[in-house]
């Protein structure tokens, strides 16, 4: 759908995965966590992924950001293995807000890292806070908000520098299921506004199905992809309503069997 907003880019993968693996020295001995991982990802394309516990779904997300190095393969962000960093949004699992500071102050934290003029920091926080309804607690400290309020502050705060990429890492786990279809349906929003790149880390497969335009299925550790599969249900989606859809029950039946596989074959590992 955003092909039509990124002629220029053509068949341009933004981002590109090569063989990529990842060996942990643990104490104990050495743990693979990733093996031979390969995936494009396409320019404007939301790409959920979900695998069993502990078959490097978060590896994959830290090797692309350099918290970790890769064992093998290449990491190629439009063609180029010098990846530049602070052109990554990345919400990760538990909601990181600064206790010290208020949201906006919290918002407007990488525009601050980027010497954006604090009256245009403010326009951008205030902005992005009104998208998701939190407007009115700008001036709030995290200990005052709800856990679904830290979270929306979390997301917009890694969209408020414009970042060419979006990654998420299981961002909405600990939420009750109500909340979590309000920021399902509120990132799919913020996401069809801005066109951006995502990587969404899920442990959920209703919700990778729900938001994706992909779903990337790994297998129990070592992560490798089991499957990539495209979900064609039309957007905008109201997440609230897709069990009604026969393509999105379809694809719920078939990946939960694949995942099912997965989950058993790696016991309960981590
Ligand atoms: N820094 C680390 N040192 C050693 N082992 C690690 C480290 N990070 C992750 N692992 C191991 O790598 C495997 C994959 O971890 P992770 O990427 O967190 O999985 P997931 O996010 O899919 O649950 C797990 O077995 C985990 O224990
Ligand atoms: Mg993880």
């Amino acid at each position: 759908m955003l092909d039509r907003d990124l002629p220029s880019q053509g068949g341009l993968s933004v981002l590109e995965f090569r063989q990529v693996s990842k060996t942990y020295d643990a104490g104990h001995g050495r743990v693979t966590a990733l093996k031979d991982l390969s995936i494009s990802v396409r320019p404007g394309e939301f790409l959920t992924v979900v695998g069993p516990s502990g078959c490097g779904k978060s590896t994959l997300l830290n090797l692309l950001v350099g918290l970790e190095q890769p064992s093998g393969g290449d990491i190629l962000l439009n063609g180029s293995r010098s990846i530049d960093r602070r052109r990554i949004g990345y919400v990760m699992q538990n909601d990181n807000l600064y206790p010290w500071r208020t949201l906006r102050e919290n918002v407007e934290f990488p525009l601050e890292l980027r010497n954006v003029p604090e009256a245009e920091r403010r326009r951008i926080s205030l902005d992005y806070l009104a998208k998701v309804h939190l407007r009115d607690f700008a001036d709030r400290y995290p200990h005052e908000l709800s856990g679904g309020m830290r979270q929306r502050g979390n997301i917009v705060r890694a969209l408020s520098f414009s970042p060419d990429l979006i990654i998420m890492d299981e961002p909405f786990g600990p939420l009750d299921a109500q909340t979590r279809l309000l920021l399902q349906n509120q990132l799919l929003e913020l996401w069809a506004d801005e066109g951006k790149t995502v990587i969404f880390i899920t442990h959920d497969l209703p919700e990778a199905i729900a938001l994706g335009d992909r779903v990337m299925v790994l297998t129990a550790r070592p992560g490798r992809v089991k499957s990539v599969h495209d979900v064609p249900i039309p957007r905008p989606r109201n997440v609230r309503h897709l069990h009604e859809d026969s393509v999105y029950r379809d694809l719920l039946s078939r990946l939960g069997d694949e995942l099912a596989e997965e989950i058993s074959a790696g016991g309960v590992s981590q």
